[in-house]
């Protein structure tokens, strides 16, 4: 059998459409824009309203993924969804996407590696590809980072934003796509970053909320020292894995958590700023879905094209870093077939209504047990 390869063929990006600023924060908690964007660089984030989801973010950039692949939902095999801030517990959240998208032949499964995780949803789903186990594969980060932190807490309140991205990786056997990946990961550094409520550890209670356990909680001293030491190594180790040097990347496409970490990961690696895509200032960490929606601007504004070495590369809770580098690709020739996955959705919802009726009326008909 001949080598296959996972190439990335389609991508999307969504965000909602309400602005926090600076100036709009210093109104409820002890800070001012200056602080913030010398200490990391953001402006303005994205907050989710009432209305948003992160299935709901998720469900708009797949759906936007699946136009650009000309893609229909139906001949996915697999989603990988990526969050540290999922719809429930458990069902996942992949399982409301699917739905929402009418994936009907997908499995679907949650990710969590916190910012890391879309690195390692791109290396999974390239693994599955690469081994036969998938030819069409829908990875999404997504996050409401919004409805987990404390807004009295100036320390992490000024850092996150909501929004997702996604990308489609398709089988090929033209060399290209996904090139190696780098994954690591130190549980021993687990409390430095975390939400400490609400699982099996701390189940939630009056006591539970009452500490705010339920908020994200950091140590951003660590965690910044932590980030500036692994964000340039685990790029070298992916450019070193695919016999690439950094004269050979076009584009480095870091995770979105502070500008100053940002430049020292370049400086780390003598890579030119000009050459890394920054766009925190606008939406703030938004964790997993950083990468992905950096990417997609990086697309729009021209900055990377059919041909371009990227490496993506990200830090985050567990702790957790890695590193992908892809040869760019763009979306494979259109088939025959027109595919609308808008319209598509419609027949998806549809067809989920009808899904519940049916176990409706079985359990009517059969009793519930
Ligand atoms: N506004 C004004 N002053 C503030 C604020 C604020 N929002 N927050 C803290 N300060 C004050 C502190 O109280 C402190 O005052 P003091 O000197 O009187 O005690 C002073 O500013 C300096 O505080 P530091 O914590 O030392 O500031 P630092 O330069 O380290 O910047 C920051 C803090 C921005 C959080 C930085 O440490 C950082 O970016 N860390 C990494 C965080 C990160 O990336 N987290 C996401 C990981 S990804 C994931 O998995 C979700």
């Amino acid at each position: 059998m001949s080598p296959r390869y996972a190439h990335i063929t389609g991508w999307g990006m969504a965000v909602p459409e309400q602005i926090l600023t600076n100036d709009d924060m210093a109104k409820f908690v002890d800070t001012n824009d200056e602080w913030i964007v010398s200490r990391t660089g953001i402006r303005e984030r994205r907050i989710a309203n009432s209305d948003q989801s992160t299935a709901s973010l998720a469900t708009e950039a797949a759906q936007r993924a699946l136009e650009v692949a000309s893609l229909h939902p139906a001949d996915l095999d697999m989603i990988i969804l990526s969050t540290s801030t999922p719809e429930y517990i458990f069902p996942a959240t992949a399982c409301i996407v699917q739905d929402q998208i009418g994936a009907v032949k997908a499995g679907a499964f949650d990710l969590l590696a916190a910012c890391t995780g879309f690195v390692y949803a791109i290396n999974l789903a390239t693994q599955a590809i690469k081994s036969n186990g998938a030819t069409n594969a829908l990875v999404i980060g997504s996050e409401t980072l919004s409805r987990f932190v404390n807004w009295k807490d100036r320390d992490t309140c000024i850092l996150f934003g909501d929004g997702a991205g996604a990308f489609v990786l398709q089988a090929s056997d033209e060399p290209g796509g996904v090139l190696s990946s780098v994954l690591r990961s130190d549980g021993s550094g687990g409390d430095l970053l975390s939400i400490p409520g609400g699982g099996s550890h701390n189940p939630s209670s009056m006591q539970s909320l009452y500490d705010g356990l339920h908020y994200i909680q950091m140590n951003g001293r660590e965690v910044f020292r932590f980030a500036t030491r692994v964000m340039a190594e685990a790029t070298r180790e992916t450019v070193e894995a695919a016999n690439l040097t950094m004269d050979d990347i076009n584009l480095l496409i870091p995770h979105q958590a502070n500008q100053r970490i940002i430049e020292a990961a370049a400086r780390g690696l003598n890579y030119p700023m000009e050459q890394v895509m920054v766009n925190l200032d606008r939406y703030g960490n938004t964790s997993t879905a950083s990468i992905p929606i950096a990417a997609v601007e990086a697309l729009d504004q021209g900055r990377l094209k059919p041909g371009d070495h990227t490496v993506l590369v990200a830090f985050g809770a567990g702790l957790t870093w890695g590193a992908n580098l892809i040869e760019w690709t763009g979306p494979l020739p259109p088939s025959k077939r027109k595919v609308s996955p808008r319209v598509y959705r419609r027949f998806a919802r549809l067809r989920s209504i009808l899904a519940r009726l049916r176990r409706r009326i079985e359990g009517f008909i059969w009793g519930n047990g």
